[in-house]
């Protein structure tokens, strides 16, 4: 049977980084599944690939989320993908009528534009297996108070509907989503919600290059697998399962 999950949300003003700051708590054994990190600013703020997540207060939303699942390694390693549709279809509940898409493994894109990244964090604790979820969502920022470098590939969700939101409600929402999708993701694994990222692929049909163990590999995305894994068509035609790695849109994607 699946318990709910109990939130505990901490709150702070500033921190470096809310994901630094849970993954801290999880491995000295001093945070329980369900605990919420959320700062209203970061100095150190963490992206995917050691990029660097600007973390301005009243720009976006900011939190970590610890999960402990009690699922094999392997399927562990499909949470991040859970964790973005959660975040896309909360997102959509609060812009009835939208539809986001999902840039493989999480990141949620609209109108061509970076709307949140998600950095999963994993590790292990008295042999059990713990993920913080970390996310980062440009909620009231406006076009023209994005770092220059950001204009173009990234959106809010001011700039896609005019109107500003209360941080509250958007975790909320997130937090809401994710409890259901993780309920599933639990019983039946990443075949459980496969199709809600199928549906929401951004990838698809696009060039798409990327690095595999240091070797650069192109194709074109053709889908997702039912194990969660990005489909990539070669140019010579081969299918190749990609687990891991940073998928960017080719020139003539
Ligand atoms: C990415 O797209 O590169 C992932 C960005 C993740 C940013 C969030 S903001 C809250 C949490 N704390 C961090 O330091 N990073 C994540």
């Amino acid at each position: 049977m699946q318990r709910n999950l109990a939130w505990n949300i901490i709150r702070v003003r500033e921190t470096g980084s809310t994901n630094s700051d849970l993954v801290r708590l999880a491995s000295e054994g001093k945070a329980d599944e369900g605990t919420v990190i959320v700062a209203e600013s970061q100095t150190a703020g963490r992206g995917r690939q050691g990029r660097v997540w600007v973390s301005r207060p009243g720009a976006g939303l900011y939190f970590s989320i610890l999960l402990k699942p009690d699922a094999p390694p392997a399927q562990v390693a499909t949470l991040p993908l859970a964790a973005g549709v959660a975040v896309a279809k909360a997102l959509e509940r609060l812009l009835p009528g939208r539809r986001f898409s999902i840039k493989w493994p999480n990141d949620i894109v609209a109108d061509r534009k970076k709307l949140c990244g998600i950095l999963c964090e994993a590790g292990e604790k008295e042999g059990g297996r713990y993920v913080v979820a970390g996310v980062g969502i440009n909620v009231n920022i406006d076009v023209d108070a994005l770092p220059p470098e950001l204009t173009e590939i990234a959106t809010s969700l001011k700039m896609l509907s005019g109107r500003e939101f209360g941080t509250s409600s958007v975790l909320a929402a997130v937090l809401k989503s994710l409890e259901e999708v993780y309920r599933l993701w639990l019983i039946g694994g990443i075949p459980a919600i496969v199709s809600e990222l199928e549906s929401r692929d951004y990838l698809r049909g696009r060039r798409v290059e990327m690095r595999l163990l240091g070797t650069p590999v192109s194709g074109t995305a053709c889908g997702i697998a039912e194990t969660g894994a990005l489909l990539l068509r070669r140019d010579d035609g081969a299918i190749e399962e990609i687990y891991s790695g940073e998928a960017h849109i080719g020139s003539a994607g």
